[in-house]
């Protein structure tokens, strides 16, 4: 499966703060075996973010994961842009993640994570601290491979776990 990062940041864009919530992807996609085509940091753009996700749902790329602007500054517009891009809404992963994010602080309420399909593509919304990524990717992930494998129509048939 391929996979494609945005970390989504005026101040990483700027140079002004290291992106440390995007290499915690890489490193957590690569380690469950996604071959990780790019990772790049945009300003908090809407049109900006919303392009190169359209670009790598053009390219076919499995899963794109975002992270950052998620929350309530007025700066922050992933969640708007991935709008402007996903066809169908994939609400499901969004809720797993404020379910197993409330487990560890309250505050996870204030996301405003979506995730959806466009064609091929999966884009799910992380959020924008690296421990808070790695909480939320660590439950997710097992789960989104099946999802991309029924989304390409390769799954083998569901099992039920019991
Ligand atoms: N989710 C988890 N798992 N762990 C966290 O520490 N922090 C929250 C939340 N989700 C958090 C979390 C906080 S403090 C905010 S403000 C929102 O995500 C929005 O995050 P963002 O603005 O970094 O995208």
């Amino acid at each position: 499966m391929k996979a494609a990062i945005i970390t989504s940041s005026d101040k990483g864009y700027a140079g002004e703060r290291e992106d440390k919530s995007g290499p915690v992807i890489k490193e957590m996609l690569t380690g469950a075996g996604y071959e990780v085509v790019e990772a790049v940091v945009l300003p908090d753009e809407k049109t900006i973010l919303a392009e190169k996700m359209l670009f790598y749902c053009n390219q076919n790329v499995d899963l794109v994961l975002t992270t950052g602007g998620t929350g309530f500054s007025k700066r922050d517009v992933t969640p708007e842009a991935t709008r402007m891009v996903i066809e169908r809404e994939a609400c499901g992963i969004t809720q797993a993640m404020l379910y197993h994010s409330l487990s560890i602080t309250p505050r996870a309420m204030l996301t405003r994570a979506i995730a959806g399909i466009r064609g091929n593509t999966l884009i799910v919304n992380m959020p924008g601290s690296p421990k808070a990524v790695r909480e939320d990717l660590e439950y997710i992930l097992p789960s989104l491979e099946h999802g991309l494998e029924i989304l390409k129509g390769t799954a083998a048939e569901c099992a039920r776990p019991d």
